[in-house]
């Protein structure tokens, strides 16, 4: 049984190989059918940016396909950057710079407002048309400055709840059973060996 992978993504492509590589037969990435195009990301939450994509690369494949659409939530911000997180500081905007903006739009919140979340969800969706989705999501806060050089995206200054370390400062192991992602491919794991599509 083949999966493939909706994103040319490395760090989340290692993090879905971790959690559920071992029980599928073989993982595809996007980088393997250079002929599907990029689908763009302009649905309003997740769920429809994630069941989106995973639908139109299983019809453009013919084989199973497993999308995730992931972000931050900073309470504080209203929800920001949510799903603009990649793109927060602009269109090509790298984590660097979206870290720089966040940092500068919560410089005057105090340290017991900086409560954020990350959010995850995963499609897993069918040439036929069917489509199952998983959620995971993990609290945390804001750090005030960049911590750690592990992980991507907002890792070096998202401390979990209990934590005082940043996702950053983790090994990728820590990271997993804490994540958004790791709970989120926990639920899938078992929805895969419950109904034994991997044999
Ligand atoms: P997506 O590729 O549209 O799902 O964008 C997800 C964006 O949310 C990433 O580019 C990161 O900025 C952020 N993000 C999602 N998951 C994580 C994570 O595990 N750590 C850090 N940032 C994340």
């Amino acid at each position: 049984m083949e999966i493939v992978l909706a994103t040319r993504n490395k760090k989340k492509i290692e993090e879905i190989k971790r959690i559920i590589g071992d029980i599928l037969i073989s993982i595809l990435t996007l980088n393997n059918f250079p002929g599907c195009l990029e689908v763009e990301e302009d649905r309003s939450t997740f769920e429809a940016n994630a069941v989106k994509k995973a639908m139109a690369i299983a019809k453009c494949v013919g084989k199973p396909s497993l999308a995730d659409d992931s972000g931050l939530e900073v309470y504080a911000l209203n929800g920001a950057p949510g799903i603009l997180s990649s793109r927060y500081a602009g269109e090509g905007a790298d984590d660097r710079k979206n870290i720089e903006k966040l940092l500068y739009e919560m410089h005057s919140i105090d340290d017991e407002k900086r409560g954020a979340r990350f959010v995850c969800c995963m499609a897993l969706a069918f040439p036929d048309g069917s489509v199952k989705t998983f959620f995971g999501h993990v609290e945390g806060r804001i750090g005030k400055e960049p911590r750690g050089f592990n992980g991507f995206g907002y890792d070096p200054v998202f401390y979990p709840e209990g934590q005082s370390r940043t996702f950053a400062e983790m090994t990728d192991e820590e990271k997993d059973t804490l994540s958004h992602r790791g709970k989120a491919l926990r639920e899938l794991r078992s929805y895969l060996e419950e109904i034994k599509i991997f044999e």
